[in-house]
C-alpha cells in the first residue's frame, strides 16, 4: 500500500484529521503488539473505535477499525479482508513498520513503502495513523477505504468502496464497486459485467477541463461531491437527525449493492438506521439475483431472488449466484419451434442495455407484444411497456419485480414441459366444446381420418402441466341415446392398462360427440412397421410390441370388467409412445358406434386383409375375431412386411409369396423358414422366437374360430410358459 497521499486543500482545512493540533488519542509506541484470539485492542480516547483483530466467522480474524461501544461491533475498515488471519496471528508497530504476521509465519507490512512509523493513533473519528518521529502523518486507514466511509473521510478521484462478497459473513472483496471516477461521475456498477453501471451522479460535465472531484462525507456528516476547487456540485444526503454529535456516523456499500448512509443514536440507539440511500428500488441493482435470477421487492426493503420462468437455480444454496434453463431449446431449430408457451408476469420488467434489446414495437396490446416473440425464433423475452414492446435476447442480467417495474408486463418464451395424464392425475372427465375448440387451436391440425372419425392434435395445459392430446371428433351420428353413449364411454374411461391408449376425456355438446386421447408420440405401429427401412424398430423391439399387443387385448377380453371386443385390430389402430412402447387404440368403439358384436349381422366392421372369416360366413361373432386379427398382424410385426404386398411379388420366385401368411406357411413346408427373415442379423440370433412367434400366428388365423387359441393362451406362448403346437394349417399343406 502506498503511503505518499497528497491531500486536497479543502481536506486540509475543513477535515482535521492531521493531528497536528489537539486530538485526543491514545498512542501506540514502538514495541506495542496485539495478538488474534486474546480481545486486546488499541482503542480511541473516547472508546468509540477500537483498532486490532476482529473476530469473523471460521475462528479468522481481520486486522481492522471497529465501532467498538455498540453491541454490533460495526466494523469500519479492515487490512486483510481477502486473507484473513487465524488465532495466534500478531499486528506489531516495529521498526517503523505496522506488522501483520500471520501465525504461519507469513509477514505484511500494513504501511508498507512509506516513511518509517514511530508512533500509532487510534483517532476518535475512526481513522488509524501512523506518524513519524516528528509527528507528520505517513500513514492513515482513511486513505484506504474498503466498503465505508466515516464523517471526515473522502472518496478522492479513482478511488472505489468494494461492497463484501455476497453472504453475510464473508468480508472478502465482492464484485459490486462504487467509484469516484476520473470524469467526476460517482458510479455504482457491477464491475465485473461491461455495463455502464445502475447508479451514478451524473455529475461528468462540472464547468472545467479539470475534473478530480471527489466524494466528501463532511464532519458533520453530510455527503456530497466537491470539484477540483472545492465547490459543492452534488449533494447526496439530504437530511439526518439532530443534534449530529449525538449519533454514530457511517456510509456503506452494503452486500446488496446499495450505497447507503446509516445513523446510529450513541445512548439509547438499538440499531443502525438508514438516512438516506443511493437506490430507493433494491432490485435495481444489476444481476443482484445473478444471472436469469429474478429479483423481487414488495416494500422497497427485502429483496427476494428467484428465477425467470423457465429456469432453475445454478445452486439451490445460494439464490444469489443465477439460474440456468431447465431444458436447453434452440428455437430456431426443429421441431421446437413452436414448442413453447409464452409466459406473462404483471409488474415485471426485463430490463437491458441497448445490446440486449433487439428491436421494439410500437402500439401493440399485450396479444401483439406475445405474437411478436412468438414469431421470431430469436427473441426470448421482451417487455411490454404502455404500448411499446421491447424484444429482449438471452441472458437477463436485471430481471425485477419490484417498484420501478409497476405497470410493465414481462414477457418470456418457455419450453413446453411435456408430461402424461397419469403423472399430474388427471383423471377421466368431460371437456366442454370450447376448451377442446381451444386445445387444439380451432381444429387446425388434423392428424387422421377414418370413416366415422377425424383426429385432431391438441395441447392441454391442465393443473400447470401440459398434455398433448389426440382429439377424436365423430363424425357420424352414434344414433344411442345420451345415457347409452355415457355409459358405454365410461367403460372405456375405466380402462387402464400399459398397452392401452389412455381415454383422457369426452365432450358431448349439441350435436358434437368428441373423445379426448393422450397423444402417442412416435405415431402409428403402420408407420415404423412399413416405412423406411432404417428407421424400422429392431427385431428385439419388434418382439416386445408384438407381446405388449398380446396382454392390451387380453385385458380388453378377459380382465377389465366388460368384455370389449375390439373388432379392428390392425397395424394402424396400434399407436407408439416416446418409449416406443405399444399401445392399442380405439378399443370400445365398435360398441360406441352402436354395432351389436354379438349378432350375426352383415355389416361388417373392420379392415380386409385382417378380417376373421366369419365376419363373411353371418357366422357370430366373438372375441376370436380379434384373435385372427392380431395373428394376420403379429406375422406382419415379425416380419416387417405387410400381409398383402402387392409390390413384392418376384417373377423368378417359386413360391407365391403375395400373401404373407401363405409364405411364411411354404418356408415352413419346405424347412426354409429361415428364408422369410432375410439379413436381420438380429432375428437369426434369435431364430427359435422367430419360429415360435411365426406358429404362434399361424394358430391365431386359422379360419375355425373354435381352433383359435384365446388371447391368453396367446401371451403364454409368446412367453415361452405354453408349449406352441404344430398350427393346423400347417397339417393342411403337409396333407
Ligand atoms: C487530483 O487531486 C489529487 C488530490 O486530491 C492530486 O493528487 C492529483 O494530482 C490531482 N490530479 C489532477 C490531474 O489534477
Ligand atoms: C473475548 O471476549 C468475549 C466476549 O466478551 C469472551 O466471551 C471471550 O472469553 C474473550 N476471550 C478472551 C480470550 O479473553
Ligand atoms: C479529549 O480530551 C480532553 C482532555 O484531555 C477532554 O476534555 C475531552 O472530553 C476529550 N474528548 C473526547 C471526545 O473524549
Ligand atoms: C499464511 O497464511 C496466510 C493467510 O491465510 C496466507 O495468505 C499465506 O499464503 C500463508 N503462507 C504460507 C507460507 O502458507
Ligand atoms: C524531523 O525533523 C528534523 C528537523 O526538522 C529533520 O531533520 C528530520 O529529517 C525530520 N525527520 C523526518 C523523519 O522527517
Ligand atoms: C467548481 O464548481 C463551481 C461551481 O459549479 C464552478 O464555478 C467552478 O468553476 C468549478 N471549478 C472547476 C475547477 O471546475
Ligand atoms: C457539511 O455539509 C453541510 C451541507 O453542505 C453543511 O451544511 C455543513 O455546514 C457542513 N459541515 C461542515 C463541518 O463543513
Ligand atoms: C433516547 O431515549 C430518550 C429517553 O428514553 C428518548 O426521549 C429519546 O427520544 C431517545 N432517542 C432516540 C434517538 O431514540
Ligand atoms: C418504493 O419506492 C418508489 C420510488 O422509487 C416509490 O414510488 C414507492 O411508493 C415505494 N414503494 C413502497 C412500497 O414503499
Ligand atoms: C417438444 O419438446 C420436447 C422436449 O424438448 C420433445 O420431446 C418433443 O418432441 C417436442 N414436441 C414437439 C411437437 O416439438
Ligand atoms: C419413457 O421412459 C422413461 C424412462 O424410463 C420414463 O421416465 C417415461 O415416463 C416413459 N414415458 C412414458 C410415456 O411412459
Amino acid at each position: 500500500m502506498s503511503a505518499k497521499i497528497v491531500l486536497p486543500w479543502f481536506l486540509m482545512f475543513s477535515v482535521n484529521f492531521c493531528g497536528l493540533h489537539a486530538q485526543n488519542s491514545s498512542t501506540i509506541t514502538l514495541g506495542s503488539s496485539i495478538t488474534a484470539g486474546t480481545n486486546a485492542s488499541w482503542h480511541s480516547p473516547s472508546g468509540d473505535f477500537a483498532f486490532g483483530f476482529y473476530s469473523i466467522s471460521g475462528g479468522l480474524y481481520l486486522v481492522g477499525v471497529w465501532f467498538d461501544k455498540i453491541p454490533e461491533r460495526t466494523l469500519v475498515w479492515s487490512a486483510n479482508r481477502d486473507s484473513p488471519a487465524e488465532a495466534g496471528s500478531t499486528i506489531q508497530l516495529t521498526a517503523g513498520q505496522l506488522l501483520l504476521t500471520y501465525s504461519n509465519g507469513t509477514q505484511q507490512s500494513i504501511n508498507s513503502g512509506g516513511a518509517p512509523a514511530s508512533l500509532g493513533l487510534m483517532q476518535d473519528d475512526g481513522n488509524f495513523v501512523l506518524r513519524d518521529v516528528n509527528s507528520s502523518t505517513v500513514w492513515r486507514s482513511f486513505s484506504f477505504p474498503t466498503d465505508t466511509l466515516l464523517p471526515g473521510q473522502a472518496l478522492l478521484s479513482l478511488q472505489a468502496l468494494y461492497s463484501n462478497a455476497k453472504g453475510t459473513t464473508d468480508y472478502s472483496t465482492g464484485d459490486i464497486r462504487l467509484q469516484m471516477q476520473y470524469d467526476g461521475n460517482l458510479v455504482l456498477s457491477t464491475y465485473h459485467f461491461s455495463e455502464p453501471g445502475y447508479w451514478w451522479t451524473g455529475t461528468t460535465d462540472i464547468g472545467s477541463t479539470e475534473k478530480n472531484a471527489s466524494l466528501v462525507f463532511n464532519q458533520t456528516a453530510f455527503m456530497y461531491l466537491v470539484n477540483s476547487t472545492g465547490q459543492i456540485i452534488f449533494s447526496l444526503t439530504r437530511n439526518i437527525p439532530n443534534p449530529v454529535e449525538d449519533y454514530y456516523h457511517r456510509a456503506t456499500i452494503d452486500d446488496h449493492g446499495n450505497f447507503q448512509q446509516y445513523v446510529y443514536h450513541k445512548r439509547n440507539g438499538s440499531r443502525w438506521t438508514r438516512v438516506w440511500r443511493a437506490l430507493e428500488d433494491p432490485c435495481l441493482v444489476t444481476s443482484l439475483c445473478g444471472v436469469n435470477g429474478m429479483c423481487t421487492s414488495v416494500d422497497n426493503e427485502t429483496i427476494s431472488c428467484g428465477c425467470i420462468p423457465g429456469h432453475t437455480n445454478l445452486d439451490p444454496s445460494d439464490l444469489n449466484l443465477g439460474c440456468r434453463p431447465e431444458t436447453p431449446v434452440n428455437y430456431c431449430i426443429g421441431p421446437s419451434m413452436r414448442n413453447f408457451t409464452v409466459e406473462v408476469i404483471d409488474n415485471a420488467d426485463f430490463p437491458s442495455e441497448d445490446n440486449g434489446e433487439l428491436a421494439k414495437i410500437e402500439n401493440v396490446d399485450l396479444e401483439g407484444c406475445k405474437n411478436a416473440v412468438m414469431e421470431d425464433c430469436y427473441t426470448l423475452a421482451a417487455s411490454l411497456e404502455f404500448s411499446t414492446c421491447y424484444k429482449k435476447r438471452m441472458p437477463l442480467l436485471k430481471a425485477r419485480k419490484s417498484a420501478s417495474s409497476i405497470g410493465i408486463k414481462a414477457l418470456i418464451k418457455v419450453p413446453m414441459k411435456l408430461t402424461n395424464a397419469d403423472a399430474i392425475g388427471v383423471g377421466f372427465r368431460e371437456f366442454t366444446f370450447q376448451e377442446l375448440y381451444r386445445a387444439t387451436n380451432g381444429f387446425s391440425k388434423i392428424l387422421g381420418r377414418g370413416s366415422s372419425a377425424k383426429v385432431y392434435r391438441g395441447l392441454l395445459s391442465l393443473k400447470g402441466a401440459h398434455i398433448e392430446i389426440a382429439v377424436k371428433k365423430l363424425e357420424k351420428e352414434t344414433g344411442k341415446s345420451q345415457n347409452e353413449f355415457m355409459t358405454e364411454l365410461k367403460i372405456i374411461g375405466r380402462t387402464h392398462h400399459k398397452n392401452l391408449v389412455r381415454l383422457v376425456g369426452f365432450c358431448v355438446e349439441n350435436d358434437q360427440q368428441l373423445l379426448v386421447y393422450e397423444l402417442m408420440a412416435n405415431g402409428p405401429l403402420s408407420r415404423s412397421l412399413f416405412g423406411e427401412e432404417d428407421k424400422r424398430p429392431s427385431w428385439f423391439q419388434r418382439a416386445e410390441m408384438a407381446l405388449g399387443i398380446a396382454r392390451g387385448l387380453l385385458y380388453l377380453h378377459e380382465e377389465c370388467e366388460t368384455q370389449i371386443i375390439h373388432c379392428d385390430i390392425k397395424p394402424q389402430n396400434v399407436l407408439l409412445d416416446e418409449n416406443y412402447t405399444a399401445k392399442i387404440a380405439d378399443f370400445g368403439l365398435s360398441k360406441l358406434l352402436n354395432k351389436d358384436q354379438t349378432r350375426t349381422d352383415t355389416n361388417v366392421r373392420g379392415t380386409m386383409g385382417y378380417l376373421a372369416p366369419e365376419w363373411l360366413k353371418h357366422a357370430p361373432i366373438t372375441a376370436k375375431v380379434d384373435v385372427f386379427s392380431y395373428g394376420v398382424m403379429l406375422l406382419e410385426i415379425i416380419c416387417c412386411r405387410r400381409h398383402i404386398e402387392v409390390s413384392r411379388v418376384e417373377e423368378e420366385s417359386e413360391v407365391d409369396d403375395l400373401l404373407l401368411s401363405e409364405w411364411i406357411i411354404s418356408c415352413i413346408v419346405s424347412g426354409k423358414l429361415e428364408m422369410v427373415v432375410g439379413h436381420d442379423a438380429d432375428v437369426l440370433s434369435d431364430f427359435k422366437r422367430f419360429e415360435r412367434m411365426a406358429m404362434v400366428g399361424l394358430w391365431c388365423i386359422c379360419p375355425d374360430p373354435t381352433l383359435r387359441p384365446s388371447m391368453k393362451k396367446v401371451v403364454q406362448m409368446l412367453e415361452g410358459t405354453m408349449e406352441v403346437g404344430v398350427p393346423p394349417l400347417l397339417h393342411y399343406h403337409q396333407l
